[in-house]
């Protein structure tokens, strides 16, 4: 892959939002999407979702790379997991193609917010944005249209110096992402169509429940796997840990073209901008 576009630092939220998700037993957060009723009409659908890191930032489980070593030799030749050259603010979930909330993404232009109720250090964080969808064949537009937006909001680890490690690809980093999950879950992208009633007619033998699926490459269930990538735009943080003085800040991601300050920003291929911070009133 060339070399990525995305902003030159870490933006500067990252880090506060990083320890408070750390602190998360299990994190996971509300995800909204916009979608249509029958009349047209634009209405709000939320459900919660794993947080699954920060896109090019996988952790792998101990598991996960061990079943990667043994299974990509045959798949890929080179590596069985990407070189940890990028990193990014860009928050993940994974998905399976058939659900909701794919086609809330495609239709309305990938409008999304994410919202963390961290108790563990009474804070609320919401991040709006667009959310991308990857894990389709390469072949198609849309995948490589997406792929393309994800692009713009990543960044070199190693700014400015040489990537080590070989080469990284879309297809290893959506690999790992399915890797990461049990043999169990691997096995519900290969369920009878989510959301359909139960009572309609299953013609497709290979779908059912049940299966601990252990290929990382099985057909059917990698048909369906999808890994959804935010890019954040607004990212708002409400501290209610000292009672009677709580506390809001918001930072909205302006791109170098709005903001017009040749000193400060850098505009390359779209997305370099910056990160502006304003304290408001909670
Ligand atoms: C704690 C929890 C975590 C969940 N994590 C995910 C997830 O990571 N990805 C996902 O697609 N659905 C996840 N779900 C299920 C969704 O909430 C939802 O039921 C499902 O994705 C269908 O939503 P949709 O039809 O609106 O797309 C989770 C549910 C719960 C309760």
């Amino acid at each position: 892959m060339a070399a990525a576009s995305g902003p030159a630092a870490c933006a500067p939220w990252r880090p506060a939002f990083q320890s408070h998700i750390c602190k998360m037993p299990s994190p996971e957060f509300v995800f909204s999407t916009v979608a249509r009723n029958e009349q047209g009409r634009c209405v709000p659908r939320a459900r919660y979702c794993g947080f699954r890191g920060f896109f090019g930032e996988l952790q792998l489980h101990q598991e996960a790379e061990k079943e990667l070593k043994q299974q990509e030799k045959e798949h890929d030749k080179d590596a069985p997991t990407n070189p940890p050259v990028f990193e990014s603010d860009m928050p993940t979930i994974t998905t399976d193609v058939r659900m909701e909330k794919v086609e809330n993404v495609a239709s309305s232009g990938g409008a999304v917010e994410a919202v963390f109720w961290i108790k563990e250090v009474m804070t609320q964080w919401r991040i709006k944005g667009k959310a991308f969808v990857i894990g389709g064949s390469p072949e198609e537009k849309e995948e490589r249209e997406a792929r393309e937006e994800v692009k713009k909001g990543m960044r070199m680890r190693d700014a400015g110096g040489t990537a080590v490690g070989g080469e990284w690809s879309w297809e290893r980093e959506i690999t790992m992402y399915f890797a990461n999950h049990t043999p169990v879950m691997r096995g519900s992208f290969k369920y009878p169509p989510p959301g359909r009633p139960k009572s309609e007619v299953q013609s497709d033998q290979t779908l059912h429940m049940g299966e601990d699926v252990y290929d990382l490459h099985d057909p059917v269930a990698r048909k369906h796997f999808r890994v959804v990538v935010i890019r954040p735009e607004e990212v708002e943080r409400l501290d209610l840990s000292q009672y009677g003085n709580p506390k809001r800040w918001k930072w909205v991601f302006v791109d170098a073209d709005e903001v017009g300050d040749k000193g400060t920003v850098v505009k390359e291929d779209g997305q370099r901008g910056r990160w502006q911070e304003i304290e408001i009133w909670p």
